[in-house]
C-alpha cells in the first residue's frame, strides 16, 4: 500500500515566492517517487499559486468551514475549495481545537467536506498521557463525536474518503518539551482506533482506512513510525525541503 506523506506548512512561509520554493523543492523529490503519496497543506492564499501537476503530489486544506455559502465572513467553503483543485482537508488539527473548534463543529465540517466529494484527513490526540490509559477513552470520544451521523457510504472504498491522524498533542513540535510518541505506542493506538471504528464505519472501511501518525516528525524517526502505520503528518519538518525530501524518499522506501 502506498504511504501517505502530508505536509502541514501551518501559517507559513510568510511570502509567496518561499511557498513556491518549498512547493518546487518538494515536487523535485516528489515527482521521481512511485511509492508514495505526497499532500501539501499550505495556508489558504497560496494554494491557486501552487500548481502539483504530477500524480503523487496533491494540494489539501488545513481547515474548512462547516457552512457551503452565505454570510460567514472570513471564512472559506468546500465548494471554493473544490474549485482550486484541493482534494484533501485537514479537520480538527489540535490547533483549531485550542482556538476553540468543539468535536461538534468538527462534526459538521467533516459532513460537509465529505459531502462535497474532499477526502478528510481528521486529526485527533490527547494533550496529555496518563498511566491508566484513560486516554484510550479520550480518542474514543472524539472519534464518536467527530463521526455521529455520517451516512457510511462516505467511508465506502473505493470512493471513500477518510483518512485518520492520531497526532498526540503533548508530541507536536510546537509543544513545551515536546517529543515524539514511540512507534510502539502510536501503533497500539491505531490498532485502537481501527478497532473501535468498525461499528461506526462498517468493518471492510475500518480495515482499510488508512491511520497515520503525526507529531515530530523528521528523517531520523519517520522509518519506525511507517513500519505499522500508513503514513505521517510533518508540520516543521515540511517547510525544509530537504528534510521532508528526506522523508518523502524513506517512506517511498518501506516495503
Ligand atoms: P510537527 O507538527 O511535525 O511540527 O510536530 C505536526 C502537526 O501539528 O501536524
Amino acid at each position: 500500500m502506498m504511504k501517505i506523506i502530508i505536509a502541514n506548512w501551518k501559517m507559513n512561509p510568510q511570502t509567496l515566492r518561499e511557498a513556491r520554493n518549498i512547493f518546487q523543492g518538494i515536487k523535485k523529490t516528489a515527482k521521481k517517487l512511485k511509492k508514495v503519496e505526497t499532500i501539501i497543506c499550505p495556508p489558504f492564499a497560496y494554494i491557486s499559486n501552487l500548481k502539483p501537476q504530477i500524480p503523487n503530489l496533491k494540494i489539501g486544506s488545513q481547515n474548512v468551514f462547516y457552512e457551503e455559502r452565505g454570510a460567514f465572513t472570513g471564512e472559506i467553503s468546500v465548494w471554493m475549495l473544490k474549485d482550486l483543485g484541493v482534494r484533501y482537508a485537514i479537520i480538527g488539527h489540535s490547533e483549531r481545537r485550542a482556538l476553540g473548534e468543539t468535536n461538534e463543529m468538527i462534526n459538521k465540517k467533516i459532513k460537509t467536506a465529505l459531502k462535497a466529494g474532499l477526502k478528510v484527513i481528521f486529526c485527533v490526540g490527547e494533550n496529555e498521557r496518563d498511566f491508566e490509559d484513560k486516554y484510550f477513552n479520550f480518542i474514543k470520544n472524539e472519534i464518536d463525536e467527530g463521526l455521529k451521523g455520517i451516512p457510511r457510504k462516505f467511508f465506502s472504498p473505493p470512493t471513500g474518503g477518510l483518512i485518520i491522524a492520531y497526532e498526540p498533542v503533548w508530541a507536536i513540535s510546537s509543544a513545551k518539551n515536546a517529543q515524539p510518541d514511540t512507534p510502539e505506542s502510536a501503533f497500539r493506538m491505531a490498532v485502537f482506533i481501527r478497532r473501535m471504528l468498525m461499528p461506526i464505519i462498517g468493518s471492510e472501511p475500518a480495515r482499510k482506512i488508512p491511520i497515520l501518525y503525526g507529531g515530530s516528525v523528521g528523517p531520523e524517526n519517520v522509518a519506525g513510525f511507517l513500519q505499522d502505520m500508513q503514513g505521517a503528518l510533518v508540520g516543521s519538518k515540511s517547510l525544509n525541503p530537504k528534510d521532508f525530501g528526506e522523508i518523502l524518499k524513506i517512506a517511498n522506501g518501506i516495503k
